[in-house]
């Protein structure tokens, strides 16, 4: 792996105040020696959303996930805690299983070597004539979780702080949605060929609802009534209350600490790196991101629905999505084509663009040197 070089000199007006502050410059978005870093600092060193909690409901509910190489399984044991773990098997490293379903135990399709959902090595044929096999030292390895508002949370490496105490003030700011109460459904896959990182300032920013969204959101929820929070964790908060048309379709909501025009009918969230969702009166999009190189992620989008959602009232909303994030896609790409241009060094941010400020100012305190 090449370090990348990372002069902090060029990244100084990113990390201006607002109102002066810039992009990142464009070689954050597409050299690969910057992604690799990213890799190991943001990625593996951070917390990524792996699944939702309802998505294994029952004791034995596995759901299989390959995230940065690594092939992991969620599932949820005979207690009913929920685990993250290798599916690797601990003998010659054959995949245990694949998908998702309801199992009591992961037999490995190679050996039969068998796990219980604790990851623990119940059964080992014909290992008890090797001398010294200790199938205590053969459990599959556990993955560090937490689960937060019904996400369920990996740290890859291991050795991030605890991520609950970092979002507290974020859980009471929402408490309102009742997150943790709707069910994900996936609505779409897409095979995504930008950075990863030029859908999280999208997906941060109501700025571009003026001409991306022009026919979709602005009307209803214009760009010039949103706004960030200041709040400081690891992640941003983008507000967008509707306007009068937008209240027939969004509701308004009521957050604390938002005087009564300031609350919104839809809220934008990124924790930081890339955990996006955005709650609003009856649903919550959730967007999982998984990277793959410097310039390629696969996005699945969800729609987190109350249980007692009508058939019909599902599928527009989950229709809206696959339009809206179709007129993202648009964005995207043609931002990745410029990034990649060699021409573009870093633009000026809108003062409407306070959530990419915060999440610049996020990045670069992991990744410059200084260590
Ligand atoms: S590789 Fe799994 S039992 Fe041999
Ligand atoms: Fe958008």
């Amino acid at each position: 792996m090449s370090k990348p070089d990372l002069d902090p000199s060029d990244f100084a007006s990113a990390l201006a105040p607002l109102g002066e502050a810039t992009t990142l410059p464009a070689r954050a978005y597409t050299d690969a020696s910057i992604y690799d870093r990213e890799v190991e600092r943001l990625f593996r060193g951070e917390w990524l959303c792996a699944a939702r909690i309802e998505q294994v409901p029952e004791p034995g509910d596995f759901l299989s996930l390959d995230l940065l190489g690594d092939r992991l399984v969620v599932v949820r044991d005979r207690e009913g805690a929920i685990r993250v773990l290798s599916r690797v098997c601990r003998h010659r490293a054959a995949e245990l299983v694949n998908g998702s379903g309801n199992t009591r135990s992961f037999q490995c399709p190679y050996h039969l070597w068998t796990y219980g959902l604790d990851g623990r090595l119940v059964g080992a044929p014909h290992m008890d004539a090797v001398p010294g096999f200790d199938p205590a030292k053969c459990s599959l390895p556990e993955i560090r979780s937490e689960i937060w508002e019904g996400f369920v949370f990996v740290n890859l490496d291991g050795r991030a702080e605890p991520l609950a105490p970092r979002l507290a003030p974020l859980g009471e700011r929402l408490a309102g949605y009742r997150m943790g109460e709707l069910v994900a459904e996936e609505t779409a896959t897409f095979d995504s060929p930008f950075n990863w990182k030029v859908l999280v300032d999208n997906f941060m920013e109501a700025y571009h609802h003026i001409a991306t969204h022009a026919d979709t959101l602005e009307p209803i929820l214009p760009a010039k009534r949103s706004h960030v929070t200041d709040d400081e964790g690891p992640y941003s908060v983008l507000v967008m209350p509707t306007n009068e048309t937008g209240e027939a379709v969004l509701p308004r909501q009521s957050l604390p600490g938002l005087s009564d025009d300031q609350q919104p009918g839809l809220v934008a969230v990124a924790v930081f790196p890339f955990h996006l969702f955005a709650p609003g009166p009856r649903t919550m999009a959730w967007y999982q991101l998984l990277p793959e190189t410097v310039d390629r992620f696969t996005l699945r989008i969800y729609d987190c629905v109350p249980e007692d959602m009508g058939a019909e009232e599902r599928a527009q909303s989950h229709e809206l999505l696959r339009v809206i994030h179709g007129q993202d896609i648009d964005a995207c790409e043609a931002v990745m084509a410029g990034l990649s241009s060699g021409r573009f060094e870093r633009g000026p941010l809108a003062l409407l663009e306070k959530s990419i400020w915060q999440f610049n100012r996020w990045w670069c305190e992991r990744m410059l040197p200084g260590d």
